[in-house]
């Protein structure tokens, strides 16, 4: 995932502003970054400084997370032609770049990066030697496969043409300003309307605006659409960090989405209901901290006598077996996870109905959709998902309440304000265990996913080894691994006595052990944080939102960089 930006404006600004709208989108890439102005390219390896570069009418800049090509100035983008004059910004992967470059290098163009993207330039180049740009654009969409959504410049000229494919690309306008960028986000706070380009579209945007094309170079119509999506608030009071600023604002955003599902989300909730109803299979489509909400909330529906399958979406056509009774609920926090939309294809092709649960309004995902709800938990910066989990499980509780699962959702917010107020305890444990260089976390049923998600944020933020299981597998191989001193931090839900006795299994062994519990006599001492409630399925939720401090902490105790790995610190300016 990579984000890109551009900007066409009536008047001149300050070319410093794109890379301000960059740092925004900079949750989506972050190992280097560049910029180009009509005149200027800057590139840098290491995270987005807004530093001052002139003024210009129109640039377009890219925030890269590589994939084709090492982290270094050369692979960053934007990337140019052989003579300098077009600059192409790209987030996708064009599958055939090896090919078009061998085709290209024939005919005397000589390639400056290792990365799939610097083939667009020498394309466009090529493509405008030989005719005009109304019928250069077009070749770029037969030509390129795979996915991309791509920004291009030509020298001199204040314009940027945009082509889209299967990557996310929006528009919105403010003040004589025309904004082309990954995801709304770039410029919520400047306006509240956005375009919505789809697969083999494509924008001419210059000072007058913009104008719209098919992929053969037919005019299209396309209106904005309102959307509603929050402003950043300051990350100062949170040290600085944006992970722990989201994990706070959980019960601010659990109580918006439990509001909105009463209100303005409840048509759209029962109809999700209506279709969980009459489809034959249900089945989850995620990743990563959307998969174990998925998980969690599979279980969730579980207890109340309906089986979900739940599918990491990079195995989901391996493993799922589709048809026109199958409804396929993908749960997404970006809505434009490539491993998710490849999924939503899969289950399209078989005739699936696709619904969704996603954060980020207007995705891909949910365009995608023929229901979607939103989790509402407002942006999120930090590349480990914190809040938004907490809301997709939430969104899954509330279904599973639907069906007859027990529980009293509205106090939800105020038994993780509770949670928060043992921070301090939480905080001194999750020093403990940092000091190991592994960490085992056992749960079972409804903390087994919780297990796994708390798992994947250790290992994201603090670069600990952490594995989150199912505790009765433990006797199955990986108890060998536990020794004396190791840390084992044990999910106990009180309605359990199994998980109890799994960790008496590794205590026996010498491990340490930590403890998240709703059990009453359990909780008390140092190793022990006791999460008030007495209903199970809120207390996942608690469990995690624990969890995700404790990751937190255990990053901040080892001086991680917490919201992004940064890999590389080093920043060069080659032009
Ligand atoms: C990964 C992120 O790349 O994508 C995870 O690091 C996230 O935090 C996963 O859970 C899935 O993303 P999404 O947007 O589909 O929920």
């Amino acid at each position: 995932m990579c984000g890109i930006i551009g900007i066409v404006s009536r008047t001149e600004f300050p070319s410093r502003v794109l890379l301000e709208r960059l740092k925004r989108l900079e949750y989506r890439g972050y190992d280097s970054y560049g910029l180009f102005d009509g005149r200027r390219l800057l590139k840098h390896v290491g995270g987005i400084r807004v530093e001052a570069c002139g003024r210009t009418a129109a640039g377009i800049a890219h925030t890269r997370w590589a994939t084709h090509g090492g982290v270094n100035e050369r692979n960053a983008h934007p990337h140019l032609s052989c003579d300098g004059r077009i600059a192409v910004v790209h987030n996708g992967i064009i599958e055939n770049y090896e090919e078009l470059r061998r085709g290209l290098a024939a005919k005397g163009h000589r390639f400056a990066s290792e990365t799939d993207s610097e083939v667009i330039a020498h394309l466009l180049e090529d493509a405008l030697r030989r005719g005009p740009l109304e019928s250069a654009l077009p070749r770029l969409f037969r030509e390129l496969k795979g996915t991309f959504a791509i920004l291009a410049m030509v020298r001199g000229r204040d314009e940027i043409f945009a082509l889209k494919r299967d990557s996310p690309l929006v528009l919105g306008a403010a003040d004589g300003r025309t904004v082309l960028a990954s995801d709304i986000y770039a410029f919520s706070d400047w306006t509240g309307r956005a375009v919505f380009f789809e697969n083999d579209e494509m924008a001419v945007v210059g000072p007058g605006g913009a104008r719209f094309f098919d992929r053969s170079g037919r005019p299209l119509r396309k209106p904005a659409r309102a959307f509603h999506w929050e402003q950043e608030r300051s990350v100062r009071r949170t040290a600085g960090h944006f992970m722990l600023k989201e994990i706070l604002e959980e019960p601010t955003a659990v109580g918006r989405l439990l509001f909105s599902l009463g209100h303005d989300q409840k048509p759209a909730f029962e109809r999700l209901l209506r279709l969980i109803r009459r489809s034959r299979k249900v089945i989850f489509a995620s990743c990563g901290t959307s998969y174990h909400a998925s998980l969690l909330g599979a279980y969730y529906l579980h207890r109340t006598g309906m089986e979900v399958q739940t599918l990491i979406a990079s195995e989901f056509r391996h493993f799922a077996k589709v048809d026109a009774e199958t409804l396929v609920i993908a749960i997404s926090q970006s809505g434009e996870t490539m491993d998710v939309i490849d999924a939503l294809k899969y289950a399209r092709e078989n005739g699936g109905r696709i619904a969704s649960i996603v954060n980020v309004p207007h995705s891909t995902i949910q365009r995608m959709s023929e229901l979607s709800l939103n989790i509402l938990a407002g942006p999120e910066v930090c590349v480990a998902s914190t809040k938004a989990f907490v809301n997709q499980a939430t969104l899954l509780l509330a279904v599973a309440r639907a069906f007859g699962f027990e529980v009293r959702l509205e106090s939800l917010p105020d038994r993780i304000r509770a949670l928060f107020m043992q921070k301090a305890k939480i905080r001194a444990m999750a020093g403990r265990i940092a000091r190991s260089r592994d960490v085992y976390i056992i749960g079972r049923g409804l903390t087994y996913p919780v297990a796994r998600e708390t798992a994947l944020k250790i290992k994201e933020t603090s670069y600990i080894h952490a594995e989150g299981m199912m505790g009765g597998e433990l006797k199955h191989g990986t108890i060998a691994l536990i020794e004396k001193g190791t840390p084992v931090l044990s999910l106990i839900n009180a309605g359990d006595p199994d998980i109890v006795s799994n960790t008496k299994e590794v205590e026996a062994r010498g491990a340490d052990i930590f403890i998240l519990t709703n059990h009453p006599t359990l909780g008390g001492d140092r190793n022990a944080v006791h999460l008030k409630t007495a209903n199970d399925g809120k207390f996942g939720i608690l469990a995690a939102a624990a969890g995700q401090l404790i990751a937190y902490y255990a990053a901040a105790a080892l001086g991680r960089p917490i919201d992004k790995p940064r890999n590389l610190a080093k920043s060069v300016t080659v032009k």
